[in-house]
């Protein structure tokens, strides 16, 4: 049977970036030759979102990489998926590592966020990974699965879910997991959801890896079963993101 799963490839540009070199990326973006049977998503800062929405062809979607779990209020500095839908992005990434391990964000705030941002018909690509003395000591199925759980409690339908599975030892650190490592993450994850959520949603919900993931790496992940894509931050803002783009063609 075909893959029911279509490759998603996510640039998460974190806090990086200008006008001069976003239209650098944009350009060859705009001008390169992506893959029809991937979907492309790049996330850049909250102030460049309209710039890139503006500039993007329309194959390519946006991301914002956070927003906040209510509507609107007080909350100073911060941004809600309603705003975000009003200047038509369609996607945020929600819970990255950094998110998690710089800034304190825990299991059940991020599951709120997810909850409320598929509420406002924004959809999720929503990170979970073990830091490297989790996996050290043996617990990284326990980490994964209660970074999973928080988010299954929290909402009901996942049609608008993209998990990314991002081991924080690989992220930006040029430790990429081995393709074995991460196909066995994967399938477990799958398994974990076929018997606590629905098979179907099992099937059907893309698990996409993060974590040092390059042109020279990506065709042999993207070749493993459970292995739907990526959210590469580094490589994303060079001209290589392209040739991820293509890593399953
Ligand atoms: P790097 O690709 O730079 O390791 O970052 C991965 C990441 O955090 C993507 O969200």
């Amino acid at each position: 049977m075909a893959n029911p799963r279509k490759f998603f490839v996510g640039g998460n540009w974190k806090m990086n970036g200008d006008k001069a070199s976003i239209d650098g990326i944009l350009q060859c973006l705009n001008d390169g030759d992506l893959s029809a049977n991937t979907e492309v998503v790049v996330s850049p800062p909250a102030i460049y979102l309209g710039y890139v929405k503006q500039n993007a062809k329309n194959n390519i979607s946006v991301a914002a990489q956070n927003c906040y779990k209510v509507p609107k209020g007080a909350f100073t500095g911060e941004i809600s998926p309603a705003m975000l839908k009003d200047v038509g992005i369609e996607w945020v990434i929600l819970g990255h590592s950094e998110r998690r391990h710089v800034f304190g964000e825990t299991d059940d705030l991020i599951a709120q966020k997810v909850a409320h941002a598929l509420s406002v018909g924004i959809k999720v690509i929503a990170c979970i990974g073990e830091k490297l003395e989790e996996r050290e000591a043996g617990h990284t199925e326990e980490v994964v699965f209660r970074q999973t759980k928080a988010i299954a409690d929290a909402i009901t339908d996942w049609t608008n879910v993209v998990v990314a599975y991002e081991p924080v030892w690989a992220i930006g650190t040029g430790k990429t997991a081995t393709p074995q490592q991460a196909q066995d993450v994967h399938d477990s994850l799958r398994k974990w959801m076929s018997e606590n959520i629905s098979p179907a949603v099992a099937t059907s919900t893309r698990i996409i890896y993060g974590g040092s993931v390059n042109a020279g790496n990506c065709r042999e992940l993207a070749g493993q079963a459970d292995v739907d894509g990526f959210l590469v931050g580094g490589a994303s803002l060079k001209p290589e993101f392209v040739q991820i783009i293509n890593a399953r063609r």
